[in-house]
C-alpha cells in the first residue's frame, strides 16, 4: 500500500483557516478530486466537518477520538490514525491518501511514501499550516497554473517522494 498525503499549501506554509480552507480554488478542489476518487481517503474529524458529507466514489475514513462519533452517512468512523491504517480496505489498497488537516498530515508524515503538494502561489493568514523536511522528499512530477476569474492565485501541482536512506536523489 502507498500512503500519500494531498495537500495544498501557501508560500508561508499555511493550509487552513476558521475551520475552512483560505482559498477557493475550483481548479485544484477539482485536481483533488480526480487524484482522490477511486482510493480510501482518511481525514480528520475537523477536516470532516468542513466538508460536511461523504465525498463520492471514495471510502471516506473520520478519525475522532469520541465513542459514538455520528459521521455524516457513508463514512467509516474510527478512533486513531492506527485504527485507519489497519482497516481491511486500507490495507489491500494500492495507494491510500490522507487528506488533512494538520493534525492527521503531521502524524501521517512520518509513514507517508509520497506527497501531492499543491504551492499555492500567495502569502496569506491562516492558523493551520503543513511543515515538512524538503531534504526527504524529491520532486517527480509538477505543472504550473496562472490564476484566472476563478483561480486568484497561481498555483502549482506537484508530487514527491521520499528519497530513499542511502540513495543519492
Ligand atoms: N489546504 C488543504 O489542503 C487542507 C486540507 C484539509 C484540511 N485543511 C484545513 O485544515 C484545518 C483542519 O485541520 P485540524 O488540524 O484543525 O483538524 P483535523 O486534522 O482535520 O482534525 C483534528 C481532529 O481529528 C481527530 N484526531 C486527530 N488525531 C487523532 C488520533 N490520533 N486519534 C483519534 N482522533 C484523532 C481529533 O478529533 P476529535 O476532536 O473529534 O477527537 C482532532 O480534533 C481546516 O482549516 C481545514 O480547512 C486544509
Amino acid at each position: 500500500m502507498i500512503l500519500s498525503i494531498i495537500v495544498a499549501v501557501s508560500d508561508n506554509g499555511v493550509i487552513g483557516r476558521g475551520g475552512g480552507l483560505p482559498w477557493s480554488l475550483p481548479k485544484e478542489m477539482a485536481y483533488f478530486r480526480q487524484t482522490t476518487v477511486g482510493h480510501p481517503i482518511i481525514m480528520g474529524r475537523k477536516t470532516h466537518e468542513s466538508i460536511g458529507k461523504v465525498l463520492p466514489d471514495r471510502l471516506n475514513v473520520v478519525v475522532t477520538r469520541e465513542k459514538g462519533y455520528k459521521a455524516a452517512p457513508g463514512c467509516t468512523v474510527v478512533n486513531s490514525f492506527e485504527a485507519a491504517l489497519a482497516l481491511p480496505e486500507i490495507r489491500n489498497s494500492e495507494e491510500v491518501f490522507i487528506i488533512g488537516g494538520e493534525s492527521i498530515n503531521q502524524q501521517a508524515l512520518a509513514f507517508a511514501d509520497k506527497l501531492y503538494l499543491t504551492k499555492v502561489h500567495a502569502r496569506v493568514q491562516g492558523d493551520k499550516f503543513f511543515n515538512y523536511n524538503r531534504d526527504d522528499w524529491r520532486e517527480i512530477w509538477s505543472e504550473k497554473h496562472v490564476s484566472d476569474e476563478e483561480n486568484k492565485y497561481d498555483f502549482e501541482f506537484t508530487i514527491l517522494e521520499r528519497r530513499k536512506i542511502g540513495k543519492n536523489g
